[in-house]
């Protein structure tokens, strides 16, 4: 399961046969660091954030890790991601099924088709196609979010939603382009239906920067999409964000279809009974954040060699095998795996 090089070639209207030679797309396995309540971007040093997240990468990850003091490469010593340099951290919300005695259990992930590791993201990172624009790798201490945790109700600009989920058939992976308008088969809200193959989550991150601020305390005014659209990554960056950076897209497999026995679904026929972990039914609120953590120039490499796929000979890897051992302890001691009378750090839900 993957965007497919010719589907964003489609998007901007080029043909296939000229994507597919061209268009640089990494795309790699980052298997589980942690999953906890922590957030170092939205609640700094609270231990426990509000709600719970699922953790990749760089082993120095941490409540509080602010910029000026916590440099991921030289605080890290291993990484659960394919690229060996790559100490950044990447995370998301948590799925939970809701039965209908009213008791909930974490859903968990699997990882992408052609990849292996211990669920996790997939990570990619996406340069312009055309060839000619160089994309600038994103600079120390650097970090951003996409999504609204706060977002219950449904966007009113429901076009392109930057996060989006698809319904999996039981092989392949269905029709469309991710989280395009154009797309048949994404959607901002969770799936209605039981999905035989699971729910894949994707979360499209802005490729424009203003080339000044590092984040912003909003942890996105520092960063736009193009002009001419969220999936149009060869689209011209707005005037205040002239400097062009990869897009890094995080992609999540959760493993519904545990959970696909009607008799346990909600007795109305109508609602789906899965819920991000911050109490959101409808999906909306759904999020990533990211903290870059490349040690030196080692993305600036892959992206000026046009590196694609998770095989890139000009930076350091590692086996998958090596990648599932980089690990982390929670922080937060409390029950996520068992059957729970409420999502972690959460009030009951109503209905
Ligand atoms: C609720 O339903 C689930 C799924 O059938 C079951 O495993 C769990 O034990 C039930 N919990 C309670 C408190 O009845």
């Amino acid at each position: 399961m993957g965007l497919k090089p010719f589907l964003v070639g489609l998007l901007a209207g080029h043909t296939i046969m000229a994507q597919m030679v061209s268009m640089p797309m990494m795309r790699f396995e980052c298997s589980q660091l942690v999953i906890d309540r922590l957030d170092p971007l939205v609640s700094p040093g609270s231990i426990p954030a509000p709600h719970l997240h699922q953790i990749v990468g760089g082993n120095s990850f941490n409540a509080f890790m602010p910029p000026e003091t916590h440099d991921l490469p030289t605080a890290s010593s291993c990484t659960s991601c394919t690229f060996s340099e790559d100490f950044s951290n990447y995370w998301t919300a948590v799925l939970f099924f809701r039965a209908r005695n009213g008791t909930y259990k974490r859903v968990p992930q699997f990882v992408s088709a052609g990849l292996r590791g211990i669920g996790g993201i997939t990570v990619y990172y996406i340069a312009p196609y055309d060839g000619k624009t160089r994309v600038t790798a994103f600079k120390p201490g650097f970090r951003m979010l996409v999504g609204d945790a706060a977002s219950l109700d449904k966007p009113s600009r429901n076009k392109d939603p930057k996060v989006c989920h698809r319904c999996m058939p039981k092989t392949g992976e269905g029709q469309g382009v991710e989280c395009a308008a154009s797309s048949r088969s994404d959607t901002a809200a969770l799936p209605k239906e039981p999905c035989p193959g699971g729910i894949r989550s994707v979360i499209t991150f802005p490729t424009c920067w203003d080339g000044k601020n590092i984040d912003t305390p909003d942890h996105k005014s520092h960063v736009a999409y193009p002009s001419s659209g969220t999936f149009d990554n060869n689209g011209p960056c707005p005037t205040t964000h002239p400097v062009r950076i990869p897009q890094v897209m995080y992609e999540v497999m959760w493993q519904t279809q545990i959970f696909n026995d009607k008799n346990l679904w909600p007795e109305d026929g109508v609602s789906q009974p899965f819920v991000w972990s911050n109490t959101d039914k409808n999906g909306y609120s759904q999020h990533g954040d990211y903290v870059f953590g490349w040690k030196g120039d080692a993305l600036q490499k892959a992206l000026d060699a046009r590196c694609n796929g998770d095989v890139c000979k000009e930076i350091a890897m590692q086996t998958a095998e090596e990648a599932m051992k980089c690990t982390i302890g929670r922080r937060v001691k409390e029950d996520i795996d068992e059957w729970l009378p409420q999502i972690p750090g959460m009030s009951p839900l109503d209905g």
